[in-house]
């Protein structure tokens, strides 16, 4: 019998692209008809995903992220049958990858990694998972930012995106997701740059719902004063991340990135709607929760 698969090696987009053509090889179009949780029926061509940024996860996840130019915003089809047969984790693909692609890959990593942590549909399973692949990422994102050379960081930073796409892959992401994938696509701001720009809010907004894990966080950043409450520690959370941006030189606030505020209530509106991210959200909120949030992050 012979067999075919798919096979491709690059970042996010160029390992999405490769399950939805997988997806399409084997099924009838248009892609939209699979966007949401669950809606292809049958498997898919397989495929071998090799990725070059410790970003995404996508090499590990059931998600594929496309544009859809109709509604103008990001969308997902999320399926078992878009897990990659065979995954190739190799550190020294992501050596040559420049320091600025370095930050926000590595943060949008950081940011499935407590977006699944916080998820209400989270396991010790993945919470096992996610602590750990939130502490290589951030015991190392500074090292492989200043030097892209440094074997080791590029090989933690690879595991451990890795690893929260494996945890991601069960829970689905939160706010932070359902925000930044809210921002119209003609501002061309690349995912793991809104990520990053929009964790502040979330780590903001979330904390008051599950201090607990969110203390956890705060220790893993770096943020939580020594013998501070649990419910200080989960505060500050927001802050560690925003020290990292600033360490990383990720400027904070969405008015850097070419956002105008009269499109913030719209953004709200469709992050609100978000039903795949914010279903497992472990804080509930209206637009105008939202939209409050976005302006104190502007
Ligand atoms: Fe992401």
């Amino acid at each position: 019998m012979a067999w075919t698969f798919l096979w491709a090696w690059g970042g996010g987009s160029a390992l999405d692209s490769t399950k939805a053509t997988a997806l399409l090889a084997t099924h009838e179009g248009p892609i939209s008809r699979y966007f949401g949780l669950h809606k292809v029926p049958s498997p898919c061509l397989p495929t071998i995903l090799i990725p070059t940024t410790a970003g995404t996860g996508s090499e590990m996840t059931s998600n594929a992220v496309l544009n859809d130019p109709e509604t103008h915003s990001k969308m997902g089809t999320v399926s078992d049958y878009l897990y990659a047969r065979l995954v190739l984790l190799d550190p020294e693909l992501t050596l040559g990858l420049p320091p600025f692609y370095t930050v926000i890959t590595g943060l949008d990593a950081l940011v499935h990694g407590i977006e699944s942590f916080v998820n209400i549909n989270a396991t010790d399973f993945t919470d096992a998972l996610n602590i750990r692949a939130m502490r290589m990422l951030v015991e190392n994102i500074r090292e492989a930012y200043a030097n892209g050379g440094n074997l080791k960081a590029r090989e933690q930073m690879l595991y451990g995106a890795a690893m929260s796409g494996m945890a991601f892959s069960n829970t689905q992401n939160g706010i932070i997701h359902a925000l930044g994938m809210s921002v119209p696509n003609e501002h061309h701001i690349p995912h793991g740059l809104m990520m990053a720009v929009c964790a502040p809010m979330g780590l903001t907004f979330n904390a008051l719902a599950v201090p607990e894990k969110f203390a956890v966080i705060a220790d893993i950043l770096g943020s939580a004063p020594a013998g501070a409450s649990v419910r200080d520690k989960a505060r500050s959370a927001a802050r560690g991340f925003m020290t990292l941006m600033d360490d990383l030189g990720i400027r904070q606030g969405l008015s850097h990135y070419g956002i105008q505020k009269d499109e913030l209530r719209l953004i709200a509106e469709k992050a609100v709607a978000y039903k795949r991210l914010m279903d497992g959200n472990p804080r509930k909120g209206t637009a105008d929760d939202l939209e409050k949030l976005l302006e104190e992050f502007f």
